[in-house]
């Protein structure tokens, strides 16, 4: 929950300005100087890679988009389209992903060296192809890969614009499984600021990330789009006494080289890069119990801000009951708090943990703490379960994630969902593009402006079909990435309304209505 930079509008809630306390941190989100506004994009395919030489020559390669398919060879059975893409075709970010793989699960194994601020990785992916292709393209920015092996086999790879790609010894076929390992060194950034970057943070006693939404590729090559979830380990090396945290579930920490500590945990629930999470440091590991639908409470705090932390838990098995109900059984099998030494302001829904900075969860228990542990849990529904399948569908992240935000505050007393519905509206600026295709990733369209659709639409449903409409859309895309358009079918299919104008008005306008639809007599 970091926004964009830029006096935030206001929202007050019980004397609490609220936009100016996420507004503190100020700068633009780390998506701002990637964001390339080009018309839309297929998937960039290079159309022939240099023959690449063994080991890590770097080679610039300009992909070029569009273009025909390559080619392989001149034999006949050849002639088959081979597919070489660089991207999936996303518009805000046309190099991130690979539309010819599906990762199935990441292993991934980091070295800390916290004197040479260096991680020393191996990942394995396992994947499975989805086109006929004789290269496979990674994302990893600035990564200084060793030596890649498909199936056991060295492998000719070379790293260019932020991929790397990988050579085969021959085109496969779609659907042919593949393990690919790849070692690797990142050196990481220690004056990078979570200001204009995503990825790791570095820290006096470790480190903190915050991935979203192309960070991860910063640290490990992957396949850095929500489009493609998978299943991960992690085993984080670290010098002791430091506890390494990642997501999932903790199935050991044992002694490595002498005065280290391995750290392994298990996500084997679906979840996309940007939500991982990795942390350093002096951090306690404390089991909460579980929820009343039997949800395992697991969280992570840092050194001192443990006794905060029954406070927090009451209020997350209250949001618990609030917003099942509302919003369908929580998706994951875990959930957690992690209170770190991350930036005051910014708070991150990273799967199955979401990250707090200790600056915000400080021990009180105000509008500010409310809202953040509300948004940050509804967001593992909206946004962890169902991913946005574009980057220009972020507001069905943030924009739901704020809406339940505001149905929880009006629940906990701090004011009404029409009353924040009302200021939001009034607030929302003019400028700042359709909600469907914002100009800001993090900025007030997105995150009120989605809120506000959410609030018109509910006033044109009515309270039933609407709440089914979140149920049903929450239970239908888990572990998968929707669009926009994809919530329209929910939402007509749910409430067997024509939504068209609906949408038109509320989401691809430039500019939204000035008032909530009348329910009596809906636009
Ligand atoms: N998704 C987070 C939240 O709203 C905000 C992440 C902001 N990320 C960024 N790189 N600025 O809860
Ligand atoms: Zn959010």
């Amino acid at each position: 929950m970091q926004r964009d930079g830029r006096p935030v509008r206001r929202v007050a809630v019980v004397g609490v300005s609220l936009g100016l306390h996420l507004a503190l941190i100020g700068c633009s989100g780390s998506s701002a100087p990637r964001v390339v506004d080009i018309d839309p994009v297929g998937p960039t395919v290079i159309p022939t890679a240099p023959p690449p030489t063994e080991g890590s020559t770097s080679v610039t390669v300009a992909p070029s988009s569009g273009g025909p398919p390559a080619t392989t060879g001149s034999s006949g059975r050849d002639r088959e389209e081979v597919s070489r893409s660089l991207s999936v075709g996303d518009r805000r970010f046309p190099g991130l992903g690979s539309a010819d793989l599906d990762v199935g699960h990441y292993d991934v194994a980091l070295d800390y060296d916290p004197v040479a601020r260096v991680f020393d990785g191996t990942v394995t992916v396992s994947l499975t192809t989805t086109t006929t292709t004789d290269q496979l393209a990674f994302d990893a920015e600035s990564l200084d890969v060793g030596s890649v092996a498909v199936d056991g086999t060295s492998r000719p790879f070379l790293t260019a614009d932020r991929e790397l790609l990988i050579t085969l010894p021959t085109a496969v076929a779609a659907g042919t499984e593949l393990v690919v390992d790849i070692d690797y060194r990142a050196e990481l950034d220690t004056t990078r600021r979570f200001a204009d970057d995503a990825g790791v943070f570095v820290t006096a006693g470790g480190f903190w990330s915050v991935n979203e939404p192309d960070g991860t590729s910063t640290w490990m090559p992957t396949n850095d789009h929500p489009t493609d979830k998978a299943t991960w380990t992690f085993v984080l090396t670290v010098p002791d006494p430091a506890v390494a945290i990642a997501n999932g579930e903790l199935v050991s920490s044992e002694s490595a080289s002498p005065g280290t500590t391995a750290w392994t945990w298990e996500q084997t629930e679906p979840m996309a890069s940007y939500l991982t999470l990795l942390l350093v440091g002096d951090y306690d590991l404390v089991d909460a119990g579980t929820t009343a639908s039997g949800v395992e409470l697991h969280h992570a705090a840092i050194d001192g801000s443990t006794s905060s932390l029954d406070a927090y838990t009451e209020v997350t098995l209250e949001q618990f009951e609030f917003f099942e109900p509302l919003f369908g059984p929580y998706p994951f099998d875990r959930y957690g708090l992690a209170i770190t030494d991350s930036t005051p302001g910014l708070a991150m829904e990273t799967q199955g943990l979401s990250l707090f900075s200790s600056g915000d969860l400080d021990g009180s228990l105000g509008a500010l703490q409310h809202l953040l542990l509300a948004h940050e849990l509804a967001h593992q529904w909206f946004g962890d379960a169902v991913s946005p399948a574009t980057w220009d569908d972020i507001w069905l992240n943030e924009g739901f994630a704020t809406y339940a935000q505001w149905l929880w505050l009006d629940e906990a007393g701090f004011g009404t969902v029409d009353e924040f519905a009302a200021d939001a509206l009034a607030a929302l600026p003019d400028a700042g593009g359709p909600v469907g295709r914002p100009d800001e990733l993090f900025g007030a369209v997105a995150y009120e402006g989605g809120a506000i659709v959410l609030h018109a639409m509910r006033s044109v449903l009515g309270d039933e079909a609407f709440f089914e409409g979140l149920r049903t859309w929450s239970a239908e895309h888990a572990d998968g990435a929707a669009t926009t358009a994809d919530l329209r079918a929910t939402f007509e299919r749910v409430s067997g309304r024509d939504l068209k104008g609906f949408f038109d008005t509320w989401v691809a306008a430039e500019q939204r209505p000035d008032r909530y639809p009348d329910p009596e007599s809906p636009a």
